[in-house]
């Protein structure tokens, strides 16, 4: 059995959700509308409490829409150190915009609203204009944790203050909502705009959506349409994302409990640990002791075993839980860490 704890992006379409892929009515969504991409759109602007949204094809292309929408080139952008649109989306932000990115941080995915605050250039005519700040939930390289509300709320206050724009790269929000319960509308209300990922922890093949108001949406628009992200009959792919956003959203607390029991068994095991009271959804951090083996190596290891994750860093994995994991696939994964650290002992 394969068990693939590398991300939440690697889950197939179940039977149901192949089913409503070929029952469904679609249209050329650049031509006249494709009613089904509409009723996404409609039922995502609900649930995420934004008055319109629209449907693109990735999570990068959806944080990189509002980065367009938002921006002129020249202008300075501010996120944390270790930021998904920062870190991973090839460089975007400069090559597609123009704009330049002041980070703020380090690993535990937080930011001090005041370090926000003493980051906003002056209107200066040496500076750059800051234009947006932008902040992640929940935060993927700091291992999926929740960044509290009061932290949240107080860094989009200084975006209030100043009159600059706030996004909110909402790739695995739902898991924040799971977790936290709080509503999405509730973390949304403090920002401007919002994207959200429908094929990662909800379980759809494709698709993401960027949320916002009227005037944001217009600018955002063009600039899907600039990148190539205004698909044709794309509702195929959108009545997947709708059974993915109706259906799939409350079931993450199973992800969540089997990450901390993934976290409490592989950090029992002797050149392994594991902080996990860290753990609140669906990712689980596990270090590996630098004199037992490199992360890489023991990855390679469980690859044996049919097992597989991914390396974060040097010393440290990083395992995803999501619906095509369970408790078949952590015993798997456990007796293959404990056979391969029964040498370290
Ligand atoms: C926080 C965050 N934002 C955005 C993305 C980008 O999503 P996609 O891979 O669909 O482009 C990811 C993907 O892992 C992510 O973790």
């Amino acid at each position: 059995m394969r068990a693939d704890f590398r991300s939440d992006t690697v889950t197939q379409p179940s039977a149901a959700m192949r089913a409503v892929m070929l029952d469904v009515e679609v249209g050329d969504d650049v031509l006249d509308g494709d009613p089904t991409v509409r009723l996404l759109e409609e039922e995502a602007a609900a649930w995420l409490g934004k008055p319109r949204a629209i449907f693109v094809p990735s999570g990068t292309m959806a944080n990189q829409v509002a980065l367009g929408a938002w921006t002129r080139p020249g202008d300075e952008i501010v996120c944390q150190r270790w930021a998904h649109i920062t870190t991973y989306e090839g460089g975007a932000p400069g090559y597609l915009h123009g704009v330049q990115t002041l980070t703020i941080g380090n690993r535990s995915g937080r930011m001090d609203p005041q370090e926000v605050r003493e980051a906003i250039r002056p209107d200066f005519i040496h500076c750059p204009s800051t234009t947006l700040i932008c902040l992640e939930q929940t935060h993927n390289v700091a291992g999926g944790v929740v960044i509290p509300m009061e932290e949240f709320a107080a860094v989009a206050a200084v975006g209030k203050e100043h009159g600059i724009a706030v996004h909110l790269d909402g790739a695995r929000l739902a898991n924040a909502v799971v977790a936290s319960g709080v509503p999405a509308s509730d973390w949304t209300s403090h920002v401007d705009s919002v994207s959200l990922c429908l094929s990662k922890g909800l379980g759809a093949p494709v698709g993401s959506i960027v949320a916002g108001d009227d005037a944001f949406i217009e600018r955002a628009l063009r600039v899907r349409k600039r990148l190539g992200g205004w698909m044709r009959q794309a509702g195929f792919l959108a009545s997947a994302a709708r059974m993915a956003l109706r259906d799939n959203v409350s079931r993450m607390t199973l992800d969540h409990a089997l990450a901390r029991q993934l976290g409490e068994r592989l950090g029992a095991l002797p050149g392994l640990s594991c902080e996990v009271a860290g753990i609140e959804t669906n990712m689980a951090m596990v270090h590996v002791e630098p004199e037992f083996m490199t992360a890489a190596a023991f990855a390679a290891e469980l690859a044996k075993h049919d097992v597989h994750v991914m390396a974060m860093g040097p010393q440290v994995l990083r395992f995803v839980t999501h619906l095509d994991v369970g408790s078949p696939h952590l015993e798997q994964l456990v007796a293959a860490a404990t056979e391969i650290t029964a040498v370290h002992a």
